[in-house]
This record gives C-alpha cells, sequence and structure tokens, in this order.
C-alpha cells in the first residue's frame, strides 16, 4: 500500500483550508444563512466552516450502499436522511458542504434533489478537496457558488477521523 500515492490530512491542516475557504467567501461578500452538511464526510468539515460562519447547520445524509452488509456501490447514492425542517428556505442561501468531490456523484445527487425539493432557495456548494480529474457528475447550473478549499491530485486521501489510532497520524 505505501508505494500508492496518498494524501494524509490532519485536523490542523484540514482547519486551515476552511479558514481561507471561508475569508474568501468573505471577501466575495457572499453570507449564507444556512451551512448544509452533508453526511458523514461533510459533518466535521461544516462544523469546523461554522466557527468561521456562524450560521446554524443542517444535515442530510446519503449512503453510495443500499444496505449495510452490501458491497457494491450503488450507481446513485440513497438518502438515509433528508432535508425535514419546519424552517421556509425560500429565499434564503444555503452552503452545501462536503468533505471531498472525487467522481462528483454524490455532491450531484444532492445539489439536484435540493433544487427540486427547494426551488425558491439560493444554493452555493463548498468542499475542502476537488479532486483534479474526470467527473463522473455534474454541478447543476443553478448552484450559486462553488467553492474548493484545495485542488489535489486524484490520489487516495487519508482524513484524520478515519484514523483507528490518531497519535499515528502524524501532524
Ligand atoms: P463525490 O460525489 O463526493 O465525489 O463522492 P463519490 O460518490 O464520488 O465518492 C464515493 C465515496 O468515496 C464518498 O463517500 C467519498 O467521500 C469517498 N471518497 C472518495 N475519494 C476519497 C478519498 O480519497 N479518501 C476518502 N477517505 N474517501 C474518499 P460517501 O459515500 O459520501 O460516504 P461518507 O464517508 O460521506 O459517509
Ligand atoms: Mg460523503
Amino acid at each position: 500500500m505505501s508505494n500508492i500515492q496518498q494524501y494524509n490530512f490532519t485536523y490542523n491542516n484540514i482547519h486551515n483550508t476552511i479558514r481561507n475557504t471561508a475569508k474568501t467567501i468573505a471577501e466575495l461578500g457572499y453570507v449564507p444563512d444556512y451551512l448544509l452538511a452533508i453526511g458523514g464526510g461533510g459533518l466535521i468539515p461544516a462544523r469546523i466552516m461554522r466557527t468561521y460562519i456562524n450560521r446554524p447547520i443542517l444535515i442530510v445524509s446519503l449512503s453510495r450502499y443500499s444496505d449495510e452488509t452490501g458491497t457494491a456501490p450503488a450507481s446513485q447514492p440513497i438518502k438515509l436522511q433528508w432535508l425535514e425542517t419546519d424552517i421556509d428556505l425560500t429565499g434564503k442561501k444555503v452552503l452545501v458542504i462536503d468533505e471531498v468531490d472525487d467522481e462528483r456523484t454524490t455532491l450531484e445527487f444532492t445539489l439536484q434533489h435540493l433544487f427540486d425539493s427547494h426551488p425558491g432557495a439560493e444554493f452555493s456548494a463548498f468542499v475542502v478537496h476537488n479532486k483534479k480529474k474526470e467527473k463522473k457528475g455534474q454541478l447543476p447550473e443553478q448552484l450559486k457558488h462553488f467553492f474548493v478549499g484545495e485542488e489535489i491530485e486524484d490520489y487516495w486521501i487519508n482524513y484524520a477521523w478515519d484514523a483507528e489510532n490518531i497519535d499515528a497520524f502524524g501532524q
């Protein structure tokens, strides 16, 4: 495994990347009303972003697998939990957050369904890492902004939160 090119992204590295993007967002004058995490990978990034953009966090959760024992990813993600909120998002700006844009499948699915279910809302997206590669999914045209923390090569990423031994993960 060690000859496969990989990235290790520590909590501090991720935090700094999100801080830098928050600065870019502020400079642009874009102020979202809500942050929306795509679970599971977007949960920790969304919470870190809230440190810089202090807005309430909404959550949707998806899976690429049809059941817990399934090993082959479904071609379409499955909604485990969707946006059920008493809050009217009409006219609201929502910043959708995920950790990585890989094949773009999850992002396309999520954004398309959000636009369909909440036609009066304005959606933008932020991913901490975007892999430079040919994408299978597309970003909807209605997407207002697409923010990328860091453009990276198409290597496997090890995120700090996946570490079983965080003390051995490095600095
Ligand atoms: P995308 O739309 O975000 O590009 O996701 P895609 O469906 O292509 O990716 C399938 C799953 O693989 C996603 O997890 C994504 O986060 C994960 N993934 C892709 N590349 C990497 C990588 O380099 N490192 C790690 N650790 N994960 C990667 P998911 O199905 O959304 O699961 P969850 O972890 O969010 O629950
Ligand atoms: Mg995910």
